[in-house]
Order: structure tokens, then C-alpha cells, then sequence
């Protein structure tokens, strides 16, 4: 792969995975962005990122990603997830790359599920309504905007604990996990989204696309794979309701993902296959 790639928010989850995959496959992933050295909130710190840069591909992983916070700060997440996506699709144009944005399922209220790209996006909390904004500044002749849902895979940044790490941790000690029956999505497979780039780059596709495995499940079905998988107590893993969690911001109940469209340019992992090559691929606590 001979492309100059930017990746945005290559401190975060998603963003150190690909910025090291991308690297390794040599195209040059050079994204430094850590916050205080690109804002991307701030079109002056972007155009003298993108004046130096000469980047065919921008992958914008950056945004305010913690639900409760987005609820509690309006304005910071309006910043952050809506403004930065209008910078970076001006940009786009103006330095002839093209975008790659991440967003996602939240964008959704959950009621009907199997939602397909044609779908209309109803939110139900800040965080959705804000990657709802920014997907609507997006010029998708030049870009590419893929919803993903619960993103799992290697946790190459370290720097929280993963959904995965979180629930493995609680079974080896012994400890219940309370997962939701009432939650049901497609969690995205972080080599997934990698593949999936490398496609769309290779054959300059653009558009609004889902991605996630192959199977819809409920947080209680995923965790009860992960315990198979790993070989642990499944008897731990605790069925409850979303309600019940008391979480701040309104959770969408079912986003799962009608994954048609990606399919005829890219086959997803199935969950347990997913979490198989996870197992293998990682050192767990
Ligand atoms: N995690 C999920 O459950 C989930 C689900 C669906 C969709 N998504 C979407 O996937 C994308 C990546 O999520 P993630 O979980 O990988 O995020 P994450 O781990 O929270 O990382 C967010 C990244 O954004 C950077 N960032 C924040 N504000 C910035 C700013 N003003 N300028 C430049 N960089 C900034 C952070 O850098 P600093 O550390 O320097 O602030 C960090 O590198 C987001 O668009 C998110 O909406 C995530």
C-alpha cells in the first residue's frame, strides 16, 4: 500500500490499532494526535497539519466518545464530534485527501434494529445527536463515513480498559458481570475496520457504510461468548435490563447493523471466529 495516511485520534482505541497496522503494512500512519498537537476543533492547528503533510487519506478516529460525559458538556461534545467533522470535511476539500470518519450506531433510537445505511437516524443522547451533526457535514463525494458499534479487538493504546479486558477480568476473579439481555448490536472487530480501509482505499470507494460481525447479539450473548471462548465460568455472566445499569445519557436499545451494503465489498469476521483470533493474538490479564 504506497498511500501518506493521517490518522486522527491515534491515541485512542481504535486510532493506535490502525495507526500500527498501517504502519506495518507501510503506508506512512503518521498521526499525531494527541489533542494538544492537533486539535481538531481548531481549523488553524489542521491547516498547518495538512500544509505539511501531503496526505492522500485522512482517517478521523478523534472525537468525545464517553456517552455520560457528552450528556454532562453539550458544548464539548458539539466541538468535538460535530464542529472538528465540518474542519475536516473543508479540509478535505481544500487538500484533496480523502476522508475517512469514524461514527456510529448511536446515531440510531434503537427501536427497530437491523438498521441499513438507508435508514433515518433518530438519536436518543447528546453523544449520537453530536456524530449525527458531524456525519451531516460531511461531503460524501470525497469521503467515506463508517458507523461502527462497540468496537472490540487488541487494546493497543492501553490507556482504559476495554469492554472485552473489563469482563475477562471480572471472571477470572471470580466475580459476576452484569450484562445487558436488551442491548443488541454488531460489535465492530477492530481488524474489520483495518480490512475494510485497505478495500476502500485500493478501490477508491466513497459513501456511508455499517460494519460489524456478521451476527447481531444482545451485551449478555456477547459476554457468554467471551467466557466460552476464554473458558470461563459462564454462570457468572448475569443477565439484566440496560434500564437497570443507571447509566446518565439514554442508551439506544437495538442498533444492530442490516451489514448488506459492506458485504459486497467486504466480508466481517463472524463474533466467535472474532474473538477466537482475539484470544490468540493477546496477552489478557
Ligand atoms: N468506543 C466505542 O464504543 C465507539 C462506538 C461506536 C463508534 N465509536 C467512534 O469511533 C471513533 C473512535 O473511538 P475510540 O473509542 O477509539 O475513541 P477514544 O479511545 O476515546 O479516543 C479518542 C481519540 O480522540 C482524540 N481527540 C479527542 N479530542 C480531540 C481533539 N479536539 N483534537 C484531536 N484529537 C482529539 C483523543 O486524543 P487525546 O487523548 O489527546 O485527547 C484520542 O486519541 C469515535 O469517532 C467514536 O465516536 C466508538
Amino acid at each position: 500500500m504506497k498511500e501518506n495516511i493521517l490518522v486522527i485520534g491515534s491515541t485512542g482505541f481504535i486510532g493506535s490499532f490502525l495507526r500500527r497496522e498501517l504502519q506495518a503494512d507501510g503506508a506512512s500512519a503518521s498521526g499525531s494526535s494527541d489533542s494538544t498537537v492537533l486539535d481538531i476543533t481548531d481549523s488553524d492547528s489542521l491547516r498547518r497539519i495538512f500544509e505539511k503533510g501531503n496526505y492522500n487519506t485522512v482517517i478521523n478516529c478523534a472525537g468525545m466518545t464517553g456517552v455520560d460525559a457528552c450528556e454532562r458538556d453539550p458544548l464539548a461534545a458539539f466541538r468535538a464530534n460535530a464542529l472538528s467533522a465540518g474542519n475536516l470535511s473543508e479540509a478535505a476539500e481544500r487538500y484533496s485527501f480523502r476522508l475517512i470518519h469514524i461514527s456510529t450506531d448511536y446515531v440510531f433510537d434503537g427501536r427497530k434494529g437491523n438498521y441499513s445505511e438507508a435508514d433515518r437516524p433518530s438519536p436518543v443522547n447528546v453523544y449520537g445527536q453530536t456524530k449525527l451533526y458531524g456525519e451531516k457535514m460531511i461531503d460524501l463525494n470525497n469521503s467515506i463515513i463508517l458507523r461502527v458499534s462497540t468496537p472490540f479487538g487488541e487494546n493497543v493504546s492501553g490507556r482504559k480498559m476495554t469492554f472485552i479486558e473489563f469482563v475477562l477480568q471480572k471472571l477470572m476473579s471470580g466475580q459476576p458481570v452484569d450484562a445487558a439481555i436488551d442491548q443488541i448490536t454488531n460489535p465492530t472487530f477492530l481488524p474489520d475496520i483495518l480490512e475494510f480501509i485497505k478495500v476502500a482505499i485500493d478501490e477508491d470507494i466513497t459513501g456511508l457504510y455499517h460494519l460489524g460481525v456478521v451476527e447481531s447479539v444482545s451485551r449478555y450473548s456477547f459476554c457468554m461468548d467471551v467466557a466460552r471462548v476464554y473458558g470461563l465460568d459462564q454462570d457468572l455472566v448475569r443477565p439484566v435490563s440496560i434500564d437497570d445499569l443507571g447509566m446518565i445519557a439514554k442508551r439506544p436499545k437495538n442498533t444492530s447493523f442490516n451489514l448488506m451494503r459492506v458485504k459486497g465489498i467486504y466480508k466481517p469476521h463472524g463474533l466467535s471466529e472474532a474473538i477466537e483470533k482475539l484470544r490468540f493474538s493477546t496477552v489478557h490479564p
